[in-house]
């Protein structure tokens, strides 16, 4: 697999990491993914009840240095830094006001000097990416979805998306060409049988966010 060949987001994006092979959103993962040459994983982050964003799929009940502990934002950007990995960053929806849980990613994202084309921000939350546009508009937004509502099109122009995010069992050939019409990029969760999204490839599928990227090769 290329890493960071070019600026987009490569076909082949580890879900939470690389979970089949290091606990989901770690450091180790991270590891992990980059030594099999991922060039690109999905994290997921939240805040926890001090507001420092950490990297958790789950709302967060302790502070840092609780049980288990988890990594910070701030420490996931600088190993990717290193590792020159992307990062698609989900920002969870867990009760947070949108305009604070952005502001808080993105002053991180700010200090981490993290390249911009090394990072696609996406949210189930329209109205996380509707401040992601008001506070960070040269940051990509991806909006994912378990079925894309009637509107993506304009939902789409209004939040100025880079791309969608539905989940793969609601995807047609069909759809993936509409999608693909309007100049969006597709990604689709989560991904685990390559056998499963086959036919959408040739109908532009962009990538697919999968446990197992070392099944894609
Ligand atoms: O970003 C796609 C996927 O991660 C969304 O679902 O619940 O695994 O965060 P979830
Ligand atoms: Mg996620």
């Amino acid at each position: 697999m290329d890493k960071l060949s070019n600026d987009i987001p490569s076909p082949v994006i580890g879900h939470r990491g690389i979970p089949s092979l290091a606990p989901e959103n770690s450091l180790e993962g991270l590891h992990k993914a980059s030594e099999l040459g991922v060039g690109w994983v999905e994290m997921d982050v939240t805040l926890n009840p001090d507001g420092i964003a950490v990297m958790s799929h789950d709302p967060v009940t302790g502070g840092l240095g609780s049980s288990p502990a988890l990594p910070t934002l701030a420490e996931t950007l600088q190993r990717l830094n290193e590792l020159s990995t992307g990062l698609n960053l989900e920002i969870k929806d867990h009760g947070y006001p949108p305009e604070l849980i952005v502001a808080q990613v993105l002053k991180v994202i700010e200090q981490s000097q993290v390249p911009g084309d090394h990072l696609l921000l996406s949210s189930f939350n329209s109205q996380i990416l509707a401040q992601c546009l008001i506070q960070a508009p040269h940051l990509r937004r991806g909006l994912i979805a378990k079925t894309l509502s009637k509107d993506w099109q304009e939902i789409s122009v209004q939040l100025n998306l880079y791309s969608l995010h539905p989940y793969w069992k609601t995807l047609t050939p069909n759809l993936v060409t509409e999608i693909k019409r309007q100049g969006l990029h597709l990604y689709t969760w989560t991904v685990n049988d390559p056998k499963a999204v086959r036919i959408l490839w040739s109908s532009g599928l962009d990538g697919v966010i999968t446990d197992y990227p070392q099944r894609f090769k």
